[in-house]
């Protein structure tokens, strides 16, 4: 039972840490901001907010009161931020909650946490995938192009569509439906990660310089031609609480990304001080920019015409700024493909990680033996990410990563109060202020948001976590490298 909470060492994972080959020390509190602006930046605030703002067949929508929404998902970002830095300062090595929680609160919780983790990373790349295509179909019809409907549609969709389904070509008696952009953008990802192509912290600025541009330029162009009349009653709140609260809930999405930072603490010059600022400023730029986005595009078009893939592309041509609609196509196709490969090298890394420890098969770990990268893991990672992206529909796929993510944020704030009343003297270069209260707070918000999503999500989600402890108990235990090297009243 102890051999449960088997911990691994905080030397142990700094040696596991540089046995990968140590990284060099460059990146500042500036570029660490970058980072994180890179990978928050995405799929939430350019897709996501359409449905968060109309709702669709499976919830309600805030309607201009999404702002408040943003504040709401910002705030339990935020706390959740406070209780991750604690950890990345303590142990700053690259990994994630899942390191964190081995070597602090142990196995079986890192296991849990390794495993959400999955929907956080990989689930939640399918949704950028997902939007991803939504932009791209946009950018072609920008150009005149137009993809037939069964090969930019997810397999839910089309079953409601009984005129798309007689048009989509027949294998055998089969319609053939298919989501092709997303499903090709994956499998393009995956191959650069194979052949070694690593985002550069230079790309990533580029990137972020893009993403700020074209925000910059939707803001600029929308904020010309709101109607403030659209804010006020009865579209600001058309849904009461129910509609903010499952707004936030599901804009909670586009905050997801902060924790990257913290992988890159072996890259950062002075961890301890840098990667909580990485964090909290970056999670402070994105809360102004989004609540920003969010008045504009309330501003523009009233709220019940956004249940679509590209509601921000959509907000400027309604307003026939076809010119910028373009140009936020461009720019947000760009901005996703650099989440999609942070997160993507992210989800390759972790199983990497769990492999390593003999959590999952040793095969896992293994390097290419040319390219020396995690090949194995990004290949399965890819496929997995790839056929989900080509049939799932965006909005369950959302929430289930946001059900995922709340809760390992749960586990981590957890965890902070724990270490802090087993280990008050472990030195701790950033202290979460006001332990235990702002952890609590941080899981009853995160509990909260956990709760205003549908009962088919949680369900979803018990069926994830249910598969996760089958392969523990049935494979993790007996091949846990921690330990076979450890006695058992280690913890
Ligand atoms: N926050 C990231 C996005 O919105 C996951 O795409």
């Amino acid at each position: 039972m102890a051999q449960l909470f088997a911990r691994k060492t905080v030397a142990q994972c700094i040696a596991d840490g540089e046995a990968g080959g140590g990284l060099k020390r460059s990146l500042g509190p500036v570029q660490l901001t970058a980072l994180g602006i890179g990978a928050i930046i995405g799929a939430g605030i350019f897709a996501a907010i359409g449905t968060a703002i109309a709702g669709d067949s499976g919830h309600v929508g805030a309607g201009s009161a999404i702002v408040i929404s943003i504040i709401l998902a910002g705030a339990t970002s935020a706390f959740a931020a406070l209780t991750y830095s604690e950890f990345a300062a303590l142990i700053p090595i690259s990994g994630s909650a899942y390191t964190y929680a081995y070597s602090t609160l142990g196995e079986l919780i890192a296991w849990i946490i390794g495993w959400d983790l999955i929907l956080e990373y990989a689930v939640g790349n399918v949704a950028v995938a997902i939007g991803w295509a939504g932009y791209f179909d946009s950018l072609l019809r920008g150009f005149g192009v137009t993809m037939p409907r069964w090969l930019v549609t997810d397999l839910r969709a089309a079953l409601h569509d009984p005129g798309l389904l007689a048009s989509a070509p027949h294998l055998g008696p089969i319609p053939i439906v298919f989501n092709l952009p997303a499903f090709a953008i994956v499998g393009l990802i995956t191959w650069l990660l194979v052949i070694g192509t690593k985002e550069s912290a230079w790309v990533n600025a580029l990137m972020v310089a893009v993403k700020l541009g074209v925000i910059g330029l939707f803001l600029v162009v929308g904020f010309l031609h709101i109607h403030p009349a659209q804010w006020t009653s009865p579209s600001f709140a058309p849904n009461g609480l129910k509609g903010i609260s499952v707004g936030a809930a599901i804009i909670f999405f586009s905050y997801i990304g902060f924790d990257a930072v913290s992988t890159a603490s072996e890259e950062a010059k002075n961890p301890q001080r840098d990667i909580p600022i990485g964090i909290i400023a970056s999670l402070i730029i994105c809360t102004v920019l989004y609540v920003a986005i969010a008045l504009a595009l309330t501003g523009l078009i009233p709220w019940d015409k956004l249940n679509v893939p590209d509601p921000l592309a959509v907000a400027l041509q309604y307003i026939h700024a076809d010119w910028a609609a373009g140009i936020l196509a461009l720019g947000a196709v760009a901005a996703m493909t650099s989440v999609l490969l942070v997160f993507q090298l992210g989800q390759a890394r972790i199983f990497m990680s769990m492999a390593r420890d003999g959590l999952l098969p040793p095969w896992a770990a293994k390097l290419h033996p040319r390219y020396k990268t995690p090949h194995i893991t990004t290949i399965i990672t890819g496929i997995f990410v790839a056929v989900l992206a080509g049939f799932a529909p965006i909005g369950w796929i959302l929430e289930l990563t946001n059900i995922g993510t709340l809760f390992a944020f749960i586990l981590v704030a957890l965890g902070i109060i724990v270490l802090r009343r087993r280990e008050p003297d472990r030195p701790r270069p950033f202290r979460t202020p006001w332990v235990p209260f702002l952890p609590i707070v941080s899981c009853l918000f995160c509990l909260y948001l956990m709760l205003s999503l549908p009962l088919l999500t949680w369900v979803r989600f018990g069926l994830w976590m249910a598969i996760g402890a089958s392969i523990y108990f049935l494979y993790s235990v007996r091949h846990s490298r921690v330990r076979q090297m450890s006695p058992p009243d280690r913890s």
